[in-house]
């Protein structure tokens, strides 16, 4: 069973809302566009091992509602190629980025990452998506080859650091079926292995935890019906269920900044 079942999500927004997408402050954006733990601090912290000023090129593996690649495209100056297999995640990804004024640099592609066309991107970036992945091995090998060399990549993953059953559902798995954790050293071997050398490989989880601690504030403040958890089916349990899993260990976030081979 996919964990991503919304549709005509740009309608929900706005209901939600009770106003138009181009009234919403970028505060209250980063309540909902941004599909991991940590939202745009997270953005943040991987953008300076991207590399990139404007006119390069990012590709974005597993872009959801496009939160990440607008961040990086307004922060930077460069052009983003987001790619999804949730097609009512590229619309809604494509219709905010209009609403940003942000179309000519910032695009969304309703793909596969092994059907992808497109190569010899400056960087890519992928965030909460291997988790999905079965295998990894075939998933980093198909961004590697989509790259130049001597390209960055950033990761900011979910890991599993027990055995312990999953808490379910989870903001990426319904019921478990679509679920592929690996460990963080288990995750880490398998990039490196698809040609990328290991600069940083960082455990996240203490400042992710703190950020979901902060997030019924954050949402309070924002002021807005609209945000990610109301968006998602049985959203406010899974996030819950997320961050009990990594308060009690079960679960990591790491955060990875790699470079292919000259
Ligand atoms: C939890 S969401 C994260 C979205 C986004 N990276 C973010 O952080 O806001 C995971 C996304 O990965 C996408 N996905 C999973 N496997 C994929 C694949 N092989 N190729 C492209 N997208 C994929 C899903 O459709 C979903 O939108």
């Amino acid at each position: 069973m996919s964990a991503y079942t919304e549709t005509d999500l740009v309608t929900t927004i706005g209901q939600l809302a009770g106003a138009d997408l181009s009234d919403l402050t970028q505060a209250q954006l980063d309540g909902i566009d941004q599909f991991h733990g940590g939202g745009a601090e997270a953005v943040d912290r991987l953008i300076p091992s991207l590399d990139l000023s404007a006119g390069m090129t990012l590709l974005d593996v597993g872009s959801g509602l496009g939160g990440p690649a607008r961040q990086i495209a307004r922060t930077t100056g460069c052009d983003v190629l987001g790619v999804d297999l949730t097609e009512a995640y590229v619309e809604a990804a494509t219709a905010l980025t209009s609403v940003a004024r942000l179309g000519a640099r910032v695009q969304f592609l309703h793909s596969d990452i092994a059907r992808l066309q497109r190569s010899g991107f400056d960087a890519a970036l992928s965030m909460h998506v291997q988790m999905n992945v079965d295998d990894k091995s075939a998933f980093f090998g198909e961004i590697a080859k989509r790259l130049r060399r001597g390209a960055c990549l950033a990761v900011f993953e979910v890991c599993r650091a027990s055995e312990d059953a999953l808490p379910l559902p989870l903001p990426w798995s319904i019921d478990g079926t679509d679920s592929f954790l690996a460990a963080p050293s288990d995750l880490l071997g398998v990039i490196e292995d698809s040609g990328f050398t290991a600069l940083e490989w960082v455990d996240e989880t203490p400042w992710v935890l703190q950020w979901f601690d902060d997030l019924g504030s954050r949402l309070a403040a924002a002021e807005t019906e609209a945000s990610l958890p109301a968006l998602l089916a049985d959203g406010p349990t899974r996030m819950i269920n997320f961050a009990v899993a990594l308060a009690d260990g079960t679960f990591t976030v790491h955060r990875g900044a790699f470079r292919l081979a000259d």
